[in-house]
């Protein structure tokens, strides 16, 4: 995700920078840097780790420097290493850039430039960016226009924010699908990626929409399209205190992160769908996955990870039989590392882990790759343990996730997931070009109908403000949906710590029905047509023994009509790519429970983030 800031006025910018850098580190955390304008040159500190230890570097250099650029960084291409931290510069160090984003079109581009003579010194997607500005500003040396043809030639998500030797008075920045803010202050000007960076020098700000520019000077800041054309907008006056501003307006960093799904499955997808040039979606791409050609002979593939990622798991069998028809074993990375686990060689061994650092799962990993198996991981964080010593990574790109209870490393673990059943479909040759670009373009619409769901989120608050109280909660789904049901109830124990369970539903009456009375809560997660009528029969029995009934589901017809006391309805989706969905309103149900039962969801009572010990 990354932050970005940036510094025009008549103070010490060094630490100024630095200082707006300690607001967004919960950006990124994995490197940071700064470019100086001193005297006529752009100076760069930049190292990995995390900014105590650019601070440390820097702390015996005297720099005289009233504006400039800096980063913190949140890995996505190219681990975290001294070279590939932000800023990065041309090759004669006369421009400096920061990004947070994506240049999904980069791979295309770095090739274009090698070719061209350019020498690269990061494996970052963002270097690609200031050669490019380099290369037009060689044209007229109007940096202004040699930054608006660069932008013209990216794709993807991007905040900027660049720095010219040859125009000392001015830092331009633009943005597009990243956060920008302009800080307006007297005699100095700011920006960066979110607005608690800022709270020290200003509460007036523009806030950028899409693809607008801004220049900052020490005393002005002029605003532009990406043609050009100048743009006038009104200030906003900041109102949150530094607290709020942290978490976007959002009370608590679980909330936030629930919102941000829509765009974390957009950053996750996006660079991986391939298009031809009818903008058609045809092919799924994995940047580092090199084992396509393990996919046709395998017979088996082994999934391990723990707790939530483990659900995501269980979601990925479903899917990986369905579309691709192999055979696909789960397991709980404590339990699979202590059993002797028969694997073959041929095997195709995933592990899933936000962190990358989760002690058993490493421990399955270097089991698995004991055995002579490739292993696939699938992880939200650059360089992590796991990231290094797999065979193969696919990254998350659902940037930090500080809440202790994961919610959008799910729904980016399972969308990461499903690409490569998708993939390994296409492979395998179990499903056709046109079944291919169906579920891709199907994948396109889930972000739009995640932010469908989330705008509905008052009626979950309003059901949870009834039901905080019960004494037990059971989920219930068939298929797909039991995957579901596993994680929504570990969410809900987790933050609100109500007592709650899950169940395939047709268990229910092989035991666990014993448990229901008019104590109890059953949450049916209900996506799949073929199954409303078994299901509606579970949801029948449950209630008739005094059971409230909510259903979550996509129906249409009236399928749960007088089985339910609730139906909270999601939009229609096909059942392979449901869980996606079903997932958002149980989330949102654990949150809204939590805080009606006084507690922080932030930081539920004896949970770590990274469970790093057995
Ligand atoms: C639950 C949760 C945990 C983690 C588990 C694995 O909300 O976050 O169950 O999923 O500890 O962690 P990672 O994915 O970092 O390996």
């Amino acid at each position: 995700m990354c932050g970005i800031v940036g510094y025009v006025g008549n103070k010490n910018a060094t630490q100024v920078l630095i200082n707006a850098l300690k607001k967004l580190e919960y950006r990124g955390y994995d490197s940071a840097g700064i470019a100086v304008l001193e005297g006529e040159d752009i100076l760069v500190r930049k190292c990995k780790g995390a900014l105590k230890f650019l601070e440390e570097k820097i702390a015996n250099e005297t720099i005289k420097s009233s504006m400039g650029i800096g980063h913190t960084r949140w890995a996505t291409h190219g681990e975290p290493s001294d070279e590939n931290s932000h800023p990065h510069t041309n090759m004669d160090g006369t421009i400096s850039i920061v990004h947070n984003g994506i240049i999904e079109n980069y791979a295309a581009l770095k090739a274009d430039l090698q070719n061209q003579g350019v020498v690269f010194k990061s494996q970052t997607d963002t270097e690609v960016i200031v050669h490019l500005i380099d290369k037009e500003y060689k044209q007229d040396k109007d940096i202004f226009q040699a930054v608006i043809r660069t932008l013209h030639k990216l794709e993807g998500s991007y905040a900027l924010g660049v720095l010219c030797k040859d125009y000392p008075d001015r830092i331009i920045c633009a943005r597009k699908e990243s956060p920008l803010v302009v800080g307006l202050g007297k005699g100095e000007n700011f920006i960066a990626s979110d607005v608690p960076a800022l709270l020290e020098h200003t509460r007036d700000v523009y806030y950028l929409d899409e693809k607008e520019i801004a220049v900052l000077y020490i005393d002005h800041v002029s605003l532009f399209d990406f043609e050009g054309n100048k743009i006038v907008k009104q200030p906003s006056h900041v109102e949150w205190d530094m607290d709020a501003a942290e978490k976007g307006g959002y009370p608590h960093f679980m909330i936030k992160e629930i919102n941000e799904q829509p765009k974390a499955c957009k950053d996750t997808m996006r660079p991986r769908i391939i298009k031809d040039g009818n903008g058609k979606a045809t092919d799924v791409y994995f940047e580092e996955n090199s084992i396509d050609v393990s996919w046709k002979k395998t017979k088996r593939v082994v999934i391990t990870a723990c707790g939530t990622a483990y659900h995501a798991g269980i979601v990925a069998k479903y899917a990986f039989e369905k579309l691709a028809r192999i055979k696909v074993d789960v397991d709980v990375a404590s339990e699979f590392r202590y059993r002797d686990p028969i694997l073959d060689k041929d095997d195709i061994f995933i592990v899933i882990s936000q962190s990358g650092e989760t002690v058993d799962t490493l421990s399955a990993l270097r089991l698995a790759k004991k055995e002579g198996l490739k292993v696939i991981a699938i992880t939200n964080c650059v360089g992590s343990t796991v990231s290094r010593e797999a065979d193969d990574v696919i990254y998350t790109l659902a940037g930090p996730e500080i809440a202790v209870a994961s919610t959008k490393a799910y729904t980016t673990q399972v969308l990461c997931l499903l690409l490569l059943a998708i993939k390994a479909g296409k492979l395998r040759g179990t499903l056709s070009e046109e079944d291919v670009s169906k579920l891709l373009s199907e994948l396109e619409e889930i972000p739009g109908k995640i932010e469908e769901i989330l705008k509905e989120q008052e009626v979950i608050q309003k059901f949870a403000s009834m039901q905080f109280n019960k004494e037990k909660v059971f989920f219930i789904g068939r298929q797909f949906d039991s995957a579901t049901a596993l994680e929504s109830a570990l969410k809900l124990k987790e933050v609100s710590y109500m007592h709650s369970e899950a169940f395939a539903a047709g268990e229910l009456k092989h035991g666990p029905i014993a448990l229901i009375d008019d104590k109890a809560l059953v949450v049916a997660i209900a996506s799949e047509p073929k199954l409303y009528e078994k299901i509606g029969s579970n949801m029948v029995e449950v209630k008739s023994r005094g059971a409230t009934v909510l259903v979550i589901t996509p129906d249409n017809s009236g399928a749960f009509d007088g089985k339910t006391d609730e139906i909270f309805k999601i939009p229609e989706c096909s059942s392979t790519l449901v869980s996606l969905l079903t997932i958002i309103p149980a989330q949102l149900f654990a949150y809204y429970c939590a805080i009606q039962r006084g507690f922080d969801p932030d930081k539920p009572r004896n949970l770590a983030k990274s469970v790093t010990v057995e």
